[in-house]
């Protein structure tokens, strides 16, 4: 027995050292670790069980019948995360690049499929040279059952991607199908077709970082959600977006208590906005103000800085939040910010986390270039995540609220729950200027001094309809609220719906306007 024993350790042993000393070595000149040593830092101490160490490829082309892979290039199993489930594969670089053939898929597979069937979060770090080169057609058909495979969990369980090194080709679609990425700078590196074949085809010059690096999917693509500086901080921010998170479409996020109190008011709010509609602040100044202990968790901040979303808590339950950020292109609605928080909302909506909106938008951007890169197309998404939400939704708005965007920013003729408005909400067709200059453009026109004319006409109108009261007189706005009394009313809003029920009709799926 014994010696059956001795040869099981082994050979766990021979597994355990992926690729070999060297080879392990060369990742950490890369400054990567390897993916035992990720697995180990991400996940509670000793909770790592792996699943499938023994497996092996079957491959007999190209010299692969000689050559071992320990644990086909990819370690899997399950583990927890401050107590909690979740399911894990780490590609393992130093062995065979961490490269996909059908066996290391298979792994995966099989890993996505018992996370799906527990109902618990499915974590991958991505560290790969991609299909396997020589497997052929079996590593595209093992990156296709991914692929189905996220599709098919998407919205029950959360899924999430870390990139730790190179992911390319078609590789990359999985990630993008998973809810959220998280990149690491100068180590992650993400496209699908390589600087090179970029060079022989259109005679483009780009490095692998600028093309694909941390900065580039985070800020220029929107590929990316997360952008760390080490790996460390990156499993940090992953079990800190976890704490947000429910473990499936069936649960309700777990409850946090706080110490922060449930009737806190704040002056602070008055300044924060300023009451001239075109001067700029921080809306995350307000957001933070008004969550729990100002704790938020923001999600993709260098894109479409426009638009700020993120994860925080109101009384203990999590939520998810939008807010217009007049700091950049006047909170305007545009192409990249509907899709930010489109894709946002419906994540939102798919794991029970209610919705807090704060508005203050001027409406959607003005330009040919928006028109013609399908501003309606992209805006239409907006409109439709927010309508198809049955999650509680609470809006604030806190400034401006016009025209089209007005209603696409959680308004109660989307379905939004509490629509609350600061006495220095402004809630028209649009701003006082457009207004003045097109109602009265012949008075203007005709008066001695139309300048003086102009400015009482805006004056006028910015009297009577750049207000709450006008839609609060038709009932579209529920409340209006002194801005320091703005936690305490979220929280009494929360508390009242925070079981609600709403089921869509049944069909086989809408048509979101992609
Ligand atoms: C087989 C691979 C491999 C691959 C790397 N290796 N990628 N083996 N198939 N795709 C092996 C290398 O031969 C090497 O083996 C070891 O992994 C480490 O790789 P290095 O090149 O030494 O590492 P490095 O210098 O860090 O370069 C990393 C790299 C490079 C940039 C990723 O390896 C590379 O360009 N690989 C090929 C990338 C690629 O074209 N993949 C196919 C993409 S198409 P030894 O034995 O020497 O240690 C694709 C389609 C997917 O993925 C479609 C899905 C729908």
């Amino acid at each position: 027995m014994q010696d059956k024993v001795d040869d099981l350790k082994a050979r766990q042993e021979k597994i355990k050292k992926g690729g070999g000393e060297k080879k392990i070595a060369r990742q950490h000149d890369k400054g990567k670790y390897t993916a035992r040593e990720r697995l180990d830092m991400m996940l509670d101490e000793g909770s790592f069980q792996e699943i499938g160490m023994f497996v092996k490829h079957r491959v007999q082309d190209l010299g692969l019948d000689e050559k071992e892979i320990p644990g086909e290039g990819v370690v899997t199993g399950r583990g927890t995360i401050e107590g909690r489930n979740v399911f894990v594969f780490a590609q393992d670089f130093t062995a065979m690049g961490g490269s996909l053939g059908e066996m290391h898929a298979k792994k995966i597979w099989k890993i996505m499929d018992m996370a799906e069937k527990a109902g618990a979060p499915i974590i991958g770090l991505n560290d790969s040279g991609g299909a396997r080169i020589q497997e052929g057609v079996h590593s595209l058909a093992g990156y296709g059952g991914i692929f189905f495979r996220n599709s098919r969990n998407s919205g029950i369980i959360p899924q999430l991607s870390a990139i730790l090194g190179p992911c390319a080709g078609g590789a990359v679609y999985s990630p993008a199908l998973t809810d959220f990425v998280f990149m690491v700078d100068k180590t992650s590196k993400m496209f699908i077709t390589g600087p090179q074949v970029i060079k022989s085809v259109t005679g483009e010059e780009v490095s692998a970082e600028e093309l694909g690096g941390g900065m580039a999917h985070n800020q220029l693509s929107g590929v990316a959600h997360f952008l760390d500086q080490d790996e460390e901080s990156c499993f940090a921010r992953i079990k800190k977006l976890l704490s947000f998170l429910p473990d499936n479409h069936l649960e309700s996020p777990p409850f946090v208590e706080n110490d922060d109190p449930l009737d806190r008011t704040s002056r602070e709010l008055r300044s924060i906005v300023p009451e001239k509609p075109n001067k700029s602040y921080d809306i995350r100044d307000v957001i933070q103000e008004v969550i729990d202990s100002g704790d938020f968790l923001e999600v993709q901040p260098h894109f479409a800085a426009n638009i700020v979303i993120g994860f925080g808590r109101l009384g203990g339950h999590s939520i998810g939040i939008i807010a217009n950020q007049p700091k950049f292109k006047a909170g305007c609605l545009d192409i990249d910010s509907s899709d930010k928080a489109a894709r946002f909302i419906r994540f939102c909506d798919a794991f029970n986390l209610p919705i807090l909106t704060f508005t203050d938008v001027p409406g959607y951007l003005p330009g040919v270039e928006q028109e013609h890169g399908g501003v309606i197309r992209h805006g239409a998404k907006l409109l439709y995540a927010y309508s198809e939400a049955t999650v509680p939704k609470l809006n604030v708005i806190v400034r401006k609220a016009y025209g089209g965007a007005y209603i696409a920013m959680s308004s109660g003729h989307l379905g939004g729950d509490y629509v609350l408005a600061w006495p220095t909400a402004e809630i028209a067709v649009m701003g006082p200027q457009g207004a003045a200059n097109i109602i009265f453009r012949r008075e203007i026109k005709a008066a001695d001094d139309p300048e003086e004319v102009r400015q009482q006409k805006v004056d006028e109108y910015r009297e009577s309809f750049a207000n709450p009261y006008q839609a609060a007189a038709q009932g579209y706005v529920d409340d209006v609220i002194e801005p320091e009394n703005t936690r305490p009313e979220l929280i009494r809003s929360l508390e009242s719906i925070k079981d609600k029920r709403e089921e869509l009709k049944p069909k086989k799926h809408g048509n979101f306007p992609v």
